[in-house]
């Protein structure tokens, strides 16, 4: 089931640096609810993975969180996504999950 989302993601061409554009937003929600919600919960309030609401994440720093999205965090079950995200794009994420973009 998760796989699909994946490889559909895999197959679309990555904007370079700049903002994703807002095809590429509304696919990165998607992947979002499927992908992160698998372990964070569809509502992100956590499962597996900590939670990811706003305020669970107000006080960590953008690239930090960034960095834990692109690299994961060795030795639990928190997988890199570099490949499939652009740092612009996992930056973007951190803005959403903060609620500081729709
Ligand atoms: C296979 C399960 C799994 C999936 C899928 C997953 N995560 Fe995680 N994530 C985790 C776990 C477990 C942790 C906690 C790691 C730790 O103990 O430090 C975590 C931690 C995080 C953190 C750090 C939270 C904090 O409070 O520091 C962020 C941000 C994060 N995940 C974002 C994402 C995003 C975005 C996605 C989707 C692209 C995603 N995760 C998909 C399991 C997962």
């Amino acid at each position: 089931m998760r796989l699909i989302p994946v490889l559909t993601l895999l197959l679309l061409p990555l904007p370079a640096a700049a903002e994703p554009v807002s095809a590429r937003q509304q696919e990165l929600r998607e992947f979002v609810a499927q992908d992160c919600g698998s372990c964070h919960g569809m509502t992100r309030k956590g499962g597996l993975g900590a939670p990811l609401t706003a305020d669970s994440l107000q006080d960590i720093g953008d690239e930090a969180l960034a960095a834990t999205i692109l690299d994961g965090r060795p030795g639990t079950p928190m997988p890199p996504w570099r490949g499939l995200l652009t740092e612009s794009e996992a930056l973007w994420i951190v803005r959403h999950l903060k609620g500081e973009n729709p």
